[in-house]
């Protein structure tokens, strides 16, 4: 039988990465430019382990982190990839101080509670509510009623959420605050879930419970059908990722600011990431185009001084040179990627960077001589592409493939009867407007020539973060079982590449049907 497990024939075509790529160092590859061999497997995809650590400190379930674009991650964003496994880094093209309360909702976030609840008041129409369902394209109809204090008056049924009813007043057609169900905050205690879990059971048909202050002051709103979705997520196989508090993980992106004379602003930069710290955050994500440069070098190293057990990402990086650099400043973990993104147009605009699978292995083995890790930022627009991107790398970072789902800033819109979600690069002209320039060198003053480096576009509508990345595990899942790999280490040691012709390429997609339904 061993025989059979491995062949001589095989290693002149499919080469581990220490052959295959210095074997192709005149060329740079990509993703589609190459597909991995397959080994021989006693692993079933179910089985394999995807958990992965990217710093002391910093342990993922999942290898999957959401870009730190203003159109990818914010509070919510950064939840949904927490309670997933994985991480969100929250942008920065908002005030400082709207950053730090953005850590604290992702630090504070407890599961099945919703914290800030949709809440309408008495003295509205149930017209304006149908106006805002249709508006923000909310899939719930019950709301609780408050006064301008933020005080409990009552609960509008979903029921009575009907256009016949328009022209009625919230105030008459409300459940008065008597025969709302509550509890106080208080009495959440340290398992909300099981005490929302046991007041569901004791109360028939009720289903939605509101959580007071002592002041009856609204603090949230639990559902029977998250406590049921929760309930069943706990015997899920990827565990949300959490800090040795209990609380989710959240990273924070940090620019390079500037004071008036250029210099980099030191006591501003220490003050935020202070507050970001004091707050919990887990890791901060020093972003930039171009990492390998003096700027984005003091800026690491300043950090590292300050917080020394604090996790830092920097980046971004193609170069082996990039990654010792940022690592000897004190990063530890560096984003590799320039201009493979979505809405990226550095190759085009600037004319430099370097596909994604030979900037990676270059970077991946500078990386293991300096002990940091890889995280592969940009390009990947299908598990595959993860798959191949963690045969030498700890994570990967994705904007486009989350851009579309609810949990995403922005707003739905319709066109032509299908829906989409903004999505714009960072190094955008409106990006750039609303804050991002210090990433791409430049100056946000428009009066300033600048040259954006991406596109703003739109990424058709695709659900909830869970259903997406319920697809993505499944393929790593699959790509490891074929490898014969019971988790990412073994991923990385095991695969063998081979190049793919263009006909190879095409025969890797659906051909020559009528396609019915798309895989995904
Ligand atoms: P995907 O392919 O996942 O890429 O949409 C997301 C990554 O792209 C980078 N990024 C940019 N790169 N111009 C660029 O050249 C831009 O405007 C831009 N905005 C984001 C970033 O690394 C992100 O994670």
């Amino acid at each position: 039988m061993a025989a059979t497990r491995n062949s001589g024939f095989d290693d002149p075509f499919y080469q581990p990465a220490d052959k295959f790529f210095p074997a192709n160092n005149n060329i740079g590859l990509t993703f589609d430019d190459i597909t991995l061999a397959t080994l021989y497997s006693e692993i079933l995809p179910r089985d394999t382990q995807l958990d992965t650590t990217l710093a002391d400190g910093l342990h993922l379930n999942i290898p999957v982190i959401s870009s730190d674009m203003d159109t990818v991650t914010e509070s919510r964003m950064a939840i949904a990839m927490a309670l997933n496994g994985g991480l969100g880094l929250i942008h920065y093209n908002l005030p400082e101080r709207e950053q730090l309360s953005q850590v604290s909702r992702v630090k504070n976030h407890v599961h099945g509670l919703i914290q800030e609840p949709i809440q309408v008041s008495p003295d509205q129409f149930i017209g304006d509510v149908l106006a805002m369902i249709e508006q923000k394209k909310f899939g719930f109809s019950t709301f609780p009623v408050v006064d301008e204090k933020g005080k409990l008056v009552g609960l509008l049924p979903g029921h009575v959420v009907k256009p016949r009813y328009a022209k009625r007043k919230i105030s008459e057609a409300l459940q008065p605050r008597a025969q709302v169900h509550t509890i106080n905050q208080k009495e959440l205690s340290k398992d909300p879930i099981a005490r929302a879990d046991k007041f569901f059971t004791e109360h028939l048909g009720i289903h939605k419970l509101l959580v007071v202050d002592d002041k009856d002051h609204l603090r949230g709103l639990i559902t029977l059908n998250d406590v049921e979705h929760i309930t069943q997520e706990r015997a899920a196989q990827f565990k949300p990722a959490r800090d040795s508090h209990f609380r989710l993980v959240c990273g924070a992106a940090v620019s390079a600011t500037r004071n008036a004379f250029g210099e980099l602003d030191k006591k501003r930069i220490l003050e935020h990431v202070g507050g970001l710290v004091e707050r919990g955050v887990d890791v901060v994500a020093v972003s930039t185009a171009h990492g390998h440069t003096k700027g984005v070098g003091d800026m690491v190293r300043v950090l590292r001084d300050a917080f020394p057990k604090l996790p830092l990402i920097a980046g971004n990086v193609t170069s082996a040179a990039g990654v010792e650099f940022l690592a000897d400043c004190g990063a530890d973990a560096i984003k590799v990627g320039q201009g493979p993104g979505s809405i990226c147009t550095t190759r085009i605009v600037a004319g430099v960077g370097i596909p994604q699978m030979t900037a990676l292995y270059v970077c991946a083995r500078a990386a293991a001589k300096k002990k940091v890790t890889i995280l592969a930022d940009g390009g990947i627009t299908k598990s595959g592409d993860i798959v191949k991107a963690l045969t030498l790398s700890e994570a990967v970072i994705c904007g486009g493939i989350f851009a579309g789902c609810n949990e995403a800033p922005g707003d739905v819109v319709e066109i032509s009867g299908k829906l989409y979600k903004q999505y714009r690069g960072m190094g955008s002209f409106a990006a750039m407007k609303a804050g991002s320039a210090a990433r791409y060198g430049h100056d946000k003053n428009p009066a300033q020539k600048v040259a954006p480096e991406g596109v703003e576009a739109l990424k058709e509508a695709c659900g909830s973060v869970d259903r997406v990345l319920a697809q993505l595990i499944g393929g790593i899942q699959s790509g490891m079982g074929y490898l014969g790999a019971a988790n990412l280490a073994q991923l990385r040691g095991k695969a063998r590449y081979i190049r793919v012709s263009p006909a190879g390429m095409r025969e890797a997609a659906p051909h020559d049907v009528v396609e019915l339904k798309t895989g995904n």
